[in-house]
């Protein structure tokens, strides 16, 4: 099949790597001049794990064309799929200028029949909304059907969870349009869920909302079970052997973060809003959110009452573990929070320091080992759990410290390793401090 797909974030590149891997012809577009040339050299902007190979690969076998032409690039298209962002306005919406502007370049370029699939995180309605650009602005003699095809891809994990999704959701109104990308996604083996437009666009922004509360959820277990004594990782672990919670999800941390959660809660409240729908579980997931992003900081004022002229070394700046993403990283507030009541901050993350530095430009030092970032530190604070934070040789570490006093926002530091070095005073979430 010939596919095109319109944008190369993370969404649209990973799909269009992973299409092509499975045997179609993909043509990737951006506007993106410099982001074009760099793919078509086989370098990836975005770090995902086992992408930038496959990429390599898919290229190479003349599968994975770039091209920033939407007239070259829909010529032959039968499935055109739309993958722009659709990041947040300050009221909460989602902005959705890139997907009109896409709709808008298809149907100038439209030359035959194909299906015109949404992949981007869109409010209810915009599938109808798009259909009408569309149909207002292309050749009429070239018919399209919509299909809502809502993503569920992490970051970090791009590649596995395209290939090996839980489910495919095709919301159509249309069972032609519904089985051309039934066919497409075929060679994957993944249950489909068919059905309508509008619950295909209301089940991402439901899942997201639900794994975000579920977040939020242990995150208040965790700073209850910190206060009367109970350990919120067996907690966790009793709790999701019920096949009806399951275990996901229920690692408690210093908040969700990332361009997804944030964002796609905020837009469904903000849907909810606008239809008279009074959803105050999302208002308190978001809340618990930002409360739980200052704990670190709140726990360090309680053990050193004054923050000023400490030094503190933050390890990780990713939202989360193998990406370099940035977006909405509970470490921005961290950073903030921290310099603003006079702490010297050291950061160190092993792939997210140029992202970092676009936004916390010099307000707090950067480092390129854990080692220089740790050196004369009051405290270490773990805000990103990466592996190699959690293998750390803590007798080196507590050597390099001022004082061997650690914050882990993450747990990801092992009890007895700990209880090894006599010296390291350790404060997680949710558990007994040692
Ligand atoms: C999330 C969803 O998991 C994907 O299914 C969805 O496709 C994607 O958003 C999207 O809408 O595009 P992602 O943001 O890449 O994916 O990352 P997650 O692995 O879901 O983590 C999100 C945040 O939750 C991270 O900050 C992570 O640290 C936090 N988290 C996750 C926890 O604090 N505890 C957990 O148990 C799990």
């Amino acid at each position: 099949m010939k596919i095109a797909v319109l944008g190369t974030g993370y969404v649209g590149l990973s799909t269009g790597v992973c299409l092509s891997e499975i045997g179609h012809n993909v043509i990737c577009i951006d506007t993106d001049e410099q982001k074009i040339k760099s793919l078509r050299q086989g370098i990836s902007p975005i770090y995902e794990p086992g992408l930038e190979n496959l990429l390599i690969q898919n290229a190479a076998a003349g599968r994975l064309l770039f091209t920033t032409s939407h007239r070259e690039a829909l010529n032959g298209a039968e499935i055109i799929i739309i993958a722009v962002g659709t990041p947040q306005m300050e009221d909460g919406g989602a902005d959705l200028s890139y997907i009109v502007q896409a709709a808008k370049d298809i149907a100038a370029n439209l030359v035959q029949s194909s299906v015109v699939v949404i992949k981007s995180t869109v409010p209810v309605g915009t599938n109808d909304f798009i259909k009408s650009i569309i149909e207002e602005h292309r050749n009429e003699s070239v018919t399209f059907n919509m299909v809502s095809n809502p993503e569920f891809l992490r970051q970090g994990s791009a590649v596995m969870d395209t290939m090996q999704a839980d489910r495919i959701i095709i919301g159509s109104e249309n069972d032609e349009a519904a089985k051309k990308v039934q066919e497409m996604y075929r060679p994957l083996n993944v249950p489909f869920i068919l059905t309508s437009i509008r619950s295909a666009e209301m089940i991402k922004y439901a899942s997201n909302a639900f794994l975000a509360t579920k977040i939020s959820f242990i995150n208040e277990v965790a700073n209850l079970c910190g206060v009367v004594g109970a350990d919120v990782k067996d907690v966790a672990k009793g709790m999701g052997k019920d096949k009806r919670i399951g275990e996901a999800f229920l690692q408690p941390g210093i908040g969700y973060g990332g361009s997804c959660f944030p964002k796609d809660v905020k837009a469904l409240l903000h849907t909810a809003n606008l239809n008279g729908v009074h959803f105050s579980l999302l208002k308190e997931t978001v809340a618990i959110n930002d409360f739980q992003q200052e704990l670190l900081v709140t726990k360090a004022i309680n053990r050193f009452g004054d923050l000023k002229g400490k030094k503190v070394a933050m390890l990780g700046l990713a939202f989360k573990p193998e990406t370099d993403d940035m977006r909405e990283a509970p470490s921005i507030k961290i950073a903030r929070s921290l310099t603003k009541l006079g702490a010297e901050v050291v950061a160190y993350d092993p792939v997210a320091v140029d992202n970092a530095k676009n936004i916390l430009g010099d307000t707090i030092r950067f480092a390129s080992t854990v080692r220089e970032a740790a050196v004369n530190a009051d405290a270490v604070f773990i805000v990103t759990e990466w592996k190699e934070f959690r293998l750390l040789d803590l007798k080196t570490l507590m050597t390099t410290m001022r004082r061997p006093i650690v914050f882990d926002g993450r747990n990801c530091l092992e009890e007895d390793r700990i209880r090894a070095c006599k010296k390291i005073e350790y404060y997680p979430i949710g558990r007994p401090a040692i």
